[in-house]
């Protein structure tokens, strides 16, 4: 007799009525954490290197719990069915172990401060502090090894009574600096980083310290979860060695074939990328063609291989270059000094009903306030309207002068000519108004609503000098 259990083949369709384990059990809570982690990180969340126009990208990790979860199947042990699913989105202690040490999260004197170790200078070697009260400290003692071998039991400095020592210490008490002896292994520190995490109260304070499991390698993050992944699920045949044979398998079973997910409003690609990731075939459509352009960035630019992405971003720096020459050799975005325009600004104008004159909207007309860098309303009589330019180091008083904007208490208010001027945004909106004929418009840039009265405008500032051409003459600055 053996207790050895056979292996079971793989029968397609064979969980094809089987409930979902997210059905059952579902940690909402960890990866409700571990999603917010993933927004948080900005410009650091993988699609965003698509650009952050997208706002309401799906995290990744929500994605992937999701579709693990309905994939696998329940067993009449729904505990160790949630064990397995943590471990397979690296939520168990040894998944958050791999991620804490490969953030470094812990510094060598928090975990002695933290673990109990009999013997820690077997992983950990000591110097001693180089200032006065740490030379007192030890000034009974023999003189702290200087030696390659410092923080080694050696037969040079028996006497260092530091070397007899165990954890818990508190290294600035000892007057001493942790670190890492060169040949501790990964093992010997992994083993001192779960340790250290067990002494962490919740899920939330270990997984703050750990690097997300989308960042960490992920053949060495889920190495430990395989084999017992495999026994788990030995009954339906699996046998995985990475996310991808797993889902193609559990795909066999449900369905008959690797998992095909669709995605009809695929938005700013999260799902159908996470999914393709994850091992499945994936199908993703849109209303929106910038939605559409995202989801096909992220399938086939984020999840480009290496050497692709690597001949991506040298096309696109070829074609920035030719447009910026080109722009260099018009003269476009260059003034009569050659200085580069660096920023545009834009304000809505609006015609006053009481003077008929086109006025620029704004709160205030400060640019800068280090630079006392301000824009300047300048009187077009002949044409009614008034051009902007903007003056860099101005006065104290001018600066005052450019906090009152245009706007103020939700009213048009503008003086010209030394009189005062006020209109209600309501009036020049026209709200509570029957409807009239569309109001005269002098459309510079855009306008940015179809029933205020006004047109764009636009004025900006040199700042960069550059090597460019003299351009067309320009909103100047300079006092
Ligand atoms: C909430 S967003 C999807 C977000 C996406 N899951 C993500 O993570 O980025 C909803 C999407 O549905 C799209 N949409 C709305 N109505 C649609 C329709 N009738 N057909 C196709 N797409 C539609 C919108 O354009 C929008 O991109």
């Amino acid at each position: 007799m053996t207790d050895e259990i056979m292996p079971s083949p793989l029968i397609p369709n064979a969980l094809q009525d089987a409930p979902a384990l997210i059905v059952a059990v579902f940690p909402a809570q960890k990866v409700s954490f571990e999603a917010q982690r993933e927004r948080k990180a900005g410009a650091g969340q993988t699609l965003t290197a698509l650009g952050s126009y997208w706002k309401g990208r799906k995290p990744l990790i929500l994605v992937r719990a999701i579709v693990l979860g309905s994939l696998l199947p329940q067993t009449d042990d729904a505990e160790a069915d949630l064990e397995i699913f943590e471990r397979l989105m690296a939520f168990d202690d040894e998944g958050l172990a791999r991620r804490a040490l490969i953030q470094k999260a812990l510094k060598s004197k928090d975990i002695a401060a933290r673990i109990e170790l009999e013997a820690p200078w077997r992983c950990f070697a000591y110097t001693v502090k180089k200032d006065a009260r740490c030379a007192d400290a030890y000034r009974a003692y023999e003189k702290p090894p200087t030696d390659p071998n410092v923080g080694r039991i050696s037969e040079a400095h028996p006497a260092n009574p530091l070397e007899t020592l165990g954890f818990p210490l508190d290294a600035d008490a000892l007057c001493i600096t942790l670190r890492w002896r060169r040949d501790a292994t990964e093992e010997d520190k992994l083993t001192l980083y779960r340790k250290a995490l067990a002494t962490f109260a919740s899920y939330e304070e270990k997984a703050a310290l750990c690097k997300r499991p989308e960042e960490v390698d992920q053949a060495w993050l889920f190495a430990p979860v395989w084999p017992v992944v495999n026994r788990h699920y030995a009954h339906l045949g699996i046998e995985a060695w990475s996310h991808q044979q797993l889902i193609e398998q559990l795909g066999i079973l449900r369905y008959g074939h690797r998992p095909r997910v669709g995605d009809t409003f695929s938005g700013g690609g999260s799902i159908p990328f996470e999914v393709a990731r994850l091992g499945c075939d994936v199908y993703a459509s849109d209303l929106n063609p910038i939605a559409c352009m995202l989801t096909w960035g992220a399938l086939n630019i984020i999840g480009a291989s290496k050497e692709c992405r690597a001949g991506i971003e040298q096309t696109l720096r070829q074609a920035a270059k030719a447009v910026d020459d080109d722009i260099t050799a018009l003269g476009i975005e260059h003034n009569e000094r050659g200085d580069r325009a660096k920023i545009f600004f834009y304000c809505l104008e609006t015609r006053c009903p009481e003077s008929g004159w086109m006025i620029p909207i704004s709160p205030h007309w400060i640019i800068s306030k280090q630079r006392n860098v301000v824009a300047k309303l300048i009187p077009d009589y002949e044409n009614k309207h008034f051009d902007i330019k903007v003056v860099s180091g101005v006065s104290k008083k001018e600066m005052l002068a450019a906090a009152k904007g245009t706007v103020k208490d939700g009213a048009l208010l503008y003086e010209l000519n030394g009189k005062t001027y006020r209109t209600p945004i309501k009036t020049l909106r026209g709200d509570y108004r029957a409807p009239r004929a569309i109001p005269e418009t002098a459309c510079a840039v855009g306008r940015n609503t179809t029933s205020s009265p006004g047109r764009m405008t636009s004025f900006r500032n040199g700042s960069t000098p550059s090597s460019g051409s003299p351009g067309k003459p320009w909103i100047s600055s300079g006092k």
